[in-house]
């Protein structure tokens, strides 16, 4: 039996079949909206001319976005007077690095691009991470345009500002809080998403239910199959569900400093460690967080602060959507070494995000390293 799904005031319809929906994140002048809006990406450049943005622009993307999409949104600003020039970066996180930055700086200037210049990153997270930084930082900042392809992007890469790049030691240890002038989320991309790619995204939609929302945590268990197959009223609900939790958390803490944004990790603290581990080509970054999630509902649970059933639900909402929950072939010592070199690490503290409830996390430095190793060990040895 399938939930029943209710309209939900703020639902716009919009035109035939197309649904819109736009969330503010009200952050002062750096306040902008987030528009979802099925098959609306030939629209994205009237809603860049309506921020006041005029004369050149890049979009940024790699080569499969680009190829599928690059016409649809470079026509659509050229439209609406737009000068604009595709550029490409390299696909895969090896390539999120400053030499990846410092390739497409070059590109940008060979492209005219100044200071009242503007950039659109057409892509997944990755994209979205790389030519939010060069933009934040290329000529002392210039204004961007998110238009996020992957459902990761949508739910949660492209809402909130923050940019950046990896170093050998771990991820994203270089970046700014550089925030978009405009999400422009247009579900019905998503389309030609490889399959591996939309659960790697689902698992950031759970982390959602997990940390703020227990109703749509349940949606989600009734619904996440009809979810992976992109049934379209589906995925619009768990794109804006997700939007409007994480715009909520930005809008009160955009600078990660009272402690609210840090709970939108969890799942992370292991989850970069074992991307670091395995140099970012083993796991998609959502298969990383599920481990990651997996763990720290265990650990929630063997400190006390979240029941066993709980910690049970997550796990299984997580295998159900085909997602890991466990690893092989790692070395816990060495994962817990990389999880230190992660910015997360305070001193000799690990920091995680644990559960009380789902709907309810927190942020905890007094994790005993030795239940982290044994949930490690656990979620290491365990039959997947
Ligand atoms: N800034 C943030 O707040 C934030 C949050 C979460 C994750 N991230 C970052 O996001 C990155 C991961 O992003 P991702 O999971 O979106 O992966 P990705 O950007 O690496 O894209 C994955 C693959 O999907 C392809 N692709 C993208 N859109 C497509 C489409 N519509 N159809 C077909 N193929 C498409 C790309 O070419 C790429 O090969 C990581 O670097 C992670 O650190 C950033």
């Amino acid at each position: 039996m399938k939930a029943w799904i209710a309209p939900r005031p703020g639902l716009v319809k919009h035109r035939k079949s197309q649904i819109m929906e736009k969330i503010t994140v009200p952050l002062g002048e750096r306040s902008y909206d987030i528009i979802i809006e099925s098959g609306g990406a030939a629209r994205i450049g009237s809603a860049v001319a309506g921020l006041g943005l005029r004369g050149k622009g890049v979009i940024v993307s790699d080569l499969e976005v680009k190829r599928l999409y690059g016409s649809l949104v470079a026509d659509s600003l050229t439209g609406a007077g737009f000068d604009v020039t595709v550029l490409t970066i390299r696909a895969g996180e090896e390539n999120k690095t400053l030499d990846g930055v410092a390739r497409l700086y070059s590109d940008m200037l060979s492209s005219g691009l100044d200071r009242k210049s503007f950039l659109v990153s057409l892509g997944g997270g990755l994209v979205g991470d790389v030519a939010g930084f060069a933009a934040a930082t290329y000529m002392r900042g210039i204004r961007f345009v998110q238009v996020p392809t992957t459902l990761l992007a949508q739910v949660d890469a492209s809402v909130g500002g923050k940019v950046g790049v990896n170093l050998p030691e771990g991820k994203n240890l270089v970046g700014a809080f550089h925030q978009p002038s405009l999400v422009f989320i247009d579900p019905k991309l998503l389309a030609t998403l490889p399959a591996r790619e939309v659960r790697s995204g689902f698992a950031e939609v759970i982390k959602y239910g997990i940390i703020r929302d227990p109703d749509f945590f349940s949606f989600l268990e009734w619904n996440h199959e009809d979810i992976l197959s992109l049934k379209p009223a589906l995925v619009e609900k768990s794109v804006a569900v997700s939007c409007r939790i994480k715009a909520k958390i930005v809008a009160a803490d955009e600078r990660e400093e009272s402690g609210l944004r840090a709970i939108l990790n969890f799942g992370h603290t292991v989850a970069h460690g074992l991307e670091a581990l395995t140099d970012y080509t083993t796991y998609r970054h959502g298969e990383a967080i599920s481990i990651g999630m997996a763990c720290a509902a265990e650990i929630s649970s063997k400190l006390g602060h979240l029941s066993e059933s709980d910690a049970d639900r997550i796990i299984a909402l997580l295998k159900n959507a085909h997602l890991p929950v466990t690893f092989s072939r790692l070395d816990v010592e060495h994962i817990v070494a990389r999880m230190r070199f992660d910015k997360k690490a305070i001193g000799e503290t690990i920091r995680f995000v644990l559960a009380r409830n789902i709907g309810d996390v927190f942020l905890s430095d007094e994790v005993p390293l030795e239940v982290v190793e044994e949930v490690l060990r656990r979620r290491c040895d365990a039959s997947p």
